[in-house]
């Protein structure tokens, strides 16, 4: 089975901080769509979005995603093909492309957590969230509405984590086991 893990979910749900502790608990290189966008670009994702536009933007994801999930490298011992944790910006899955290419890499672990949570764990910082300035709504709307129009992208999810009231160490652990459930009953459907 195709053995990456991709951490995704909307903003401020911990992916990346989960995404270092899930790298560093398995010993797995890590990679991060959005800071490969921006090695790229040369400008930070506020900067592409004003300069370019959104569909910019998710063009650059779109072609990021394509690469990073198609990775042909193979382990040298084994032959199989390489495991890594891989974070993703919280738009990633609105797109069925961006899904279909990283279900095929391996499984697509979605963190959640509730709209105050989130709204909290932002505070001053949305203006580095284009998507969050928006239409110049109060946060805690804006947040909703996006968390809404996404719901049913994230629920392609094979396994969804709320990391609301957990620790990162917590958040690890969950996912793991969750991962480890979603496979074996893969494995047996396939058997
Ligand atoms: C986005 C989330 C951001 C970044 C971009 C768009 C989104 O990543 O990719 O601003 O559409 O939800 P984080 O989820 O890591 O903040």
């Amino acid at each position: 089975m195709a053995p990456k893990l991709i951490l995704t979910g909307f903003m401020a749900t911990g992916k990346s901080v989960v995404a270092r502790a899930l790298a560093r608990r398995l010993r797995w290189p890590i990679v991060d769509i959005d800071s490969i966008i921006v090695a790229r670009a040369g400008k930070s994702i506020p900067e592409i979005f004003k300069e370019h536009g959104e569909a910019h933007f998710r063009a650059l994801e779109r072609e990021v995603t394509a690469e990073i999930a198609r990775d042909p490298r193979r382990c040298p011992q084994c032959g199989e093909p390489r495991p890594a944790v891989i974070s993703t910006g919280g738009g990633v899955l609105a797109d069925p492309r961006n899904h279909a290419a990283l279900a095929r890499a391996g499984v697509i672990v979605c963190l959640n957590a509730r709209p105050e949570v989130i709204a909290r764990r932002i505070g001053t910082a949305a203006t580095e969230r284009p998507m969050l300035v928006r239409g110049g709504k109060p946060l805690d709307e804006r947040i909703a509405e996006l968390i809404e129009e996404r719901r049913e992208a994230y629920a392609r999810a094979a396994v969804t984590v709320d990391t609301s009231d957990l620790t990162v160490e917590e958040v690890v652990n969950a996912i793991l086991a969750r991962v480890a459930a979603y496979r074996s009953k893969a494995w047996a459907a396939s058997a």
